[in-house]
């Protein structure tokens, strides 16, 4: 099965003398169950869904230049940025069996991300998929057909698996799941029928430590090898999504609360539990938590907290609660961010 799909992703195209400039914008997402534990090539061990987040996103402008020696040029907000080159590099070869056309071009690339950088916010996904996007655009320019937005996401996992969800929105599962029909591990696919009350689900990202995690996600997926409870972990992010799927249906909140809050607790319980352990947590995070939940017992406000693989804490609440929960990040959870 997966053989064939791999097929259809190949394509004999090849660069003509024409260059071609493109601009990409992709959003970042946050998983509410998590992908964390993965194998060769960049397949996940378990299948993931996300929220795409509209206000976090990439904008990649990327000229394609005909060229017989190819190089790559990159800026970052407005500045040359080398040390970026070797990741676009290494995505480029890694792609190449699927898009062999890149080899005739030279790529001019200018990114920036709407949100600080070295804030704490993952930019790799949203990265990704806008170089992937643009990616596509040549393709689509070269072919005459539509851009392939699954062969935007295949490209994007390949790059960062979490690139995969950050394509489409709302929501995006990523992963072969029982319940998802047309489900892959190899690309990322839209969840259309979630409830109205998740259409303008908010979240607002407190950025307790800014700046780079001591432990990246890409080590962190490798502690999952190996790790005495990556089975049980795999298994029970399926039962995860198995049953938020039927919550995102319905719209029940209490129980959509309680997956999203375990399996945040979960994935940073794979980190205390690995081998060497460690923890992105920091003191505010835990305090930001029990804040939360205690808000939400003495109010009955449905908001919530997610975790990625860092310290900020992502909280997540119903656009009809925005003021009171805008005014609780500000009055109260606002003291334990940077
Ligand atoms: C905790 O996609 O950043 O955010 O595939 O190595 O690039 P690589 O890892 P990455 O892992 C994301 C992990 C996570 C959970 C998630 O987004 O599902």
């Amino acid at each position: 099965m997966n053989d064939q799909l791999l097929e259809n992703f190949k394509t004999r195209l090849t660069a003509t003398e024409a260059s071609f400039k493109v601009m990409h914008r992709a959003p970042s997402n946050i998983a509410l169950v998590k992908y964390w534990g993965k194998y060769d090539p960049q397949l996940p061990a378990n299948p993931s869904i996300s929220f795409t987040l509209s206000r976090a996103f990439t904008e990649t402008l990327v000229f394609f230049e005909p060229s017989m020696s190819p190089k790559i040029n990159l800026k970052f907000e407005g500045k040359a940025k080398p040390s970026f080159i070797p990741k676009v590099q290494s995505f480029i070869d890694r792609i190449k069996d699927y898009c062999p056309y890149l080899s005739g071009y030279s790529l001019e690339i200018e990114t920036s991300n709407s949100f600080p950088h070295s804030s704490g916010i993952a930019s790799s996904a949203s990265g990704m998929a806008a170089l992937a996007m643009a990616i596509c655009s040549l393709e689509a320019n070269l072919s005459g057909d539509k851009v392939d937005l699954k062969k935007a996401s295949f490209l994007a996992r390949l790059g960062s698996g979490s690139a995969a969800r950050s394509i489409e929105g709302p929501l995006m599962s990523w992963g072969l799941h029982k319940d998802i029909l047309g489900s892959s591990d190899l690309f990322a696919t839209p969840f259309f029928e979630a409830h109205p009350i998740f259409n303008a689900y908010q979240d607002a990202i407190l950025l307790v430590h800014k700046g780079v995690k001591s432990v990246s996600s890409t080590v962190g997926h490798n502690l999952m090898n190996n790790h005495p409870f990556a089975e049980q972990r795999f298994a029970q992010a399926n039962e995860n999504l198995a049953r938020l799927l039927r919550v995102l249906r319905t719209g029940d909140l209490d129980d959509f609360i309680e997956i999203v809050e375990l399996e945040a607790l979960s994935l940073h319980a794979m980190m205390f539990s690995s081998t060497p352990s460690y923890i992105l947590m920091q003191p505010g995070t835990l305090s930001i938590i029990q804040r939360i939940r205690t808000f939400r017992k003495e109010t009955g406000i449905p908001v919530c907290f997610t975790l990625d693989a860092g310290a900020n804490v992502h909280v997540l609440y119903p656009l009809e609660n925005k003021e009171i929960v805008v005014d609780l990040i500000d009055n109260e959870l606002s003291a334990f961010c940077e």
